[in-house]
């Protein structure tokens, strides 16, 4: 006879997943993730989900909103336990993203004590890095520390 799934109290759940039970209250009004009730009408969650909590941490710790995590989450299976495959659908969808801010990450990491084309011309670099705030042309904000995809963004919506 099959084993009925394990199911875990929102305090498990919580305890387990690093986070507050009125965060997986919320968590669950925006539907990411889902519960079912037991016999005396309270909540109880597959093990599964203790993944889902894992990767909205995770996604959160890196800046991503819920909105976007929710999107992503969508493109998983809802009625049953999302395999190696599914997972791995979703961080193909995401990897372009992730590289992204990896990049900025590594741009703030490497440019931090040089100039980073702020206008603040406050560092001896600047002179060199960005005569005369030169980097006011290309946009707001600090123009050497945003990736290029950003600069570029800045200077189309400049023109348009
Ligand atoms: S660091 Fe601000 S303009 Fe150079």
């Amino acid at each position: 006879m099959a084993q009925a799934p394990v199911l875990l109290t929102v305090g498990e759940l919580a305890t387990r997943g690093g986070v507050a039970v009125s965060a997986l209250h919320y968590y669950e009004s925006r539907g990411l993730i889902q519960s079912q009730r037991s016999g005396g009408n309270q909540r109880r969650y597959s093990k599964a989900t203790l993944r889902r909590v894992a990767f909205i941490r995770a996604a959160q710790q890196l800046g991503v909103g819920l909105a976007e995590i929710g999107e992503a989450l969508a493109c998983l299976p809802a009625q049953r336990t999302p395999t190696k495959a599914d997972w791995a659908r979703l961080s193909t969808g995401w990897r372009a993203q992730i590289d992204a801010r990896i990049a900025a990450l590594q741009a703030l990491r490497d440019r931090l004590d040089g100039c980073i084309g702020c206008g603040c011309l406050s560092l001896k670099a600047c002179a060199l890095y960005n005569p005369q705030d030169a980097c006011a042309a290309q946009g707001s904000g600090a123009q050497r520390l945003l990736p290029p995809t950003a600069v570029a963004g800045q200077r189309r919506r400049r023109q348009a």
